[in-house]
């Protein structure tokens, strides 16, 4: 195996001793960068961009070129679980993910098979091991699933949404049902990011992007407890190595001090949570990983400066923290932002190692 050249992200998750605090960008590879749109018009499409290792690769590549980042994160999507279960995805133009056949009845929900990762999901595991060996040990690379509960909104809703009708309407009306479906789709992504992991992945990333629409016991029944199921079945080392794993709850920061207690090893936190609150609330068990307004990125470098300072000020001293926004980068965000917002972290944090 080639040597990790910079393996301070992974120290970092670990809660081991760094020089300075890595960073990544959620959405680091994607429409805000001129190069990605034209690797995409290339492919045709998003999905068959995400169907094409050696363009996947070009793709999480790209900010790596322009920026000194700390990971690479696979270029994929969440939806292609669902898609391997037989639901269709589709991408109508500037409307976002669609699915042909959403979940809605006992007889959808029975229909509904686990896939296996080497075979419906290959294109996405020959991704990782195209990128891994692309990388040369420059970074390490992330690999990544949605969460139960997120995949599951998907798929019933059969779209995003707003109102959260359908989806919440089984959870309130036929919890049985979306218990049955949750279980079928935390062994998914169970079996998908091991072989994320056994293809080359060096750390996990779960994103819970709707996990914060519940009240408080049903993100604990129908959201956290899958998350839970998944973490005791992944795989936990690789080449001698912890893979570390991150849990992101997008408006989960009450929720902090019970994500802690998964087995996790870090948190992602957004901007509506201060660090500093976050760290009292997991007691230094987990490492957190954040939060900067993703819309700070359209004030100047010299504001984006001061923001990265704030934040890096409210982790505090000592390892454990792993800089990124609070959400993906927005599509019409200045790359000079970005490369402001990486170089800020760089040179800020070292005060506190
Ligand atoms: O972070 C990265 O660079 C890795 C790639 C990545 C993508 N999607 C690429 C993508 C990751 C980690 C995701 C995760 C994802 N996808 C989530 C969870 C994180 C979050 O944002 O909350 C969700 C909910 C999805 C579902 C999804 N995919 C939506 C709602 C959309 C359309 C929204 C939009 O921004 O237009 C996508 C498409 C998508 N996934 C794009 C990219 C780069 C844009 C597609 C394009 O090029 O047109």
């Amino acid at each position: 195996m080639t040597p990790l050249l910079n393996d301070t992200f992974l120290r970092a998750l670990l809660r081991q001793p760094v020089d300075y605090t890595p960073v990544w960008m959620m959405r680091q590879a994607g429409r805000y960068l001129p190069e990605y749109r034209a690797t995409r018009a290339k492919a045709g499409s998003f999905m068959e961009l995400c169907k094409n290792p050696e363009l996947a690769c070009e793709v999480t590549l790209q900010p790596l070129e322009r920026f000194p980042l700390d990971a690479a994160i696979l270029f994929s999507d969440i939806l292609t679980v669902p898609d391997a279960m037989g639901l269709g995805l589709y991408f109508a133009e500037g409307e976002g993910p669609h699915f042909e056949r959403p979940v809605r009845t006992a007889a959808d929900v029975a229909k509904i098979a686990v896939p296996d990762p080497e075979d419906e999901l290959k294109y996405v595991m020959d991704a990782v091991s195209t990128i891994r060996t692309a990388l040369a040990g420059r970074v390490p690379l992330i690999g990544f699933s949605g969460s139960p509960w997120t995949l599951a909104t998907y798929m019933v809703e059969g779209s995003g949404t707003k109102n959260f009708s359908h989806i919440k309407g089984m959870m309130f009306d036929r919890p049985d049902l979306l218990h049955t479906l949750l279980d079928k789709t935390a062994q998914s992504v169970t079996s998908y990011l091991n072989a994320q992991v056994a293809r080359g992945a060096q750390a996990v990333m779960i994103f819970d992007t709707w996990g914060g629409v519940l009240a408080p016991a049903n993100y604990r029944e129908f959201s956290l407890a899958y998350m839970q199921q998944v973490i005791e079945g992944l795989t936990r080392e690789a080449d001698g190595r912890k893979v570390p794993m991150i849990l992101f709850t997008k408006n989960g920061g009450q929720w902090l001090g019970d994500m802690a207690n998964t087995g996790c090893d870090a948190l992602g936190v957004d901007w509506t949570t201060d660090l500093a609150d976050a760290r009292r609330m997991v007691d230094d068990r987990v490492a957190l990983q954040g939060n900067l307004d993703p819309c700070s990125l359209y004030a100047s470098p010299e504001y984006i400066r001061d923001a990265v300072a704030k934040v890096l000020a409210s982790y505090g001293h000592g390892t454990g923290h792993v800089f990124n926004l609070g959400h993906g980068i927005t599509p019409d965000v200045n790359p000079d932002h970005a490369a402001a917002f990486v170089a800020a972290v760089h040179e800020l944090s070292r005060a506190y190692h």
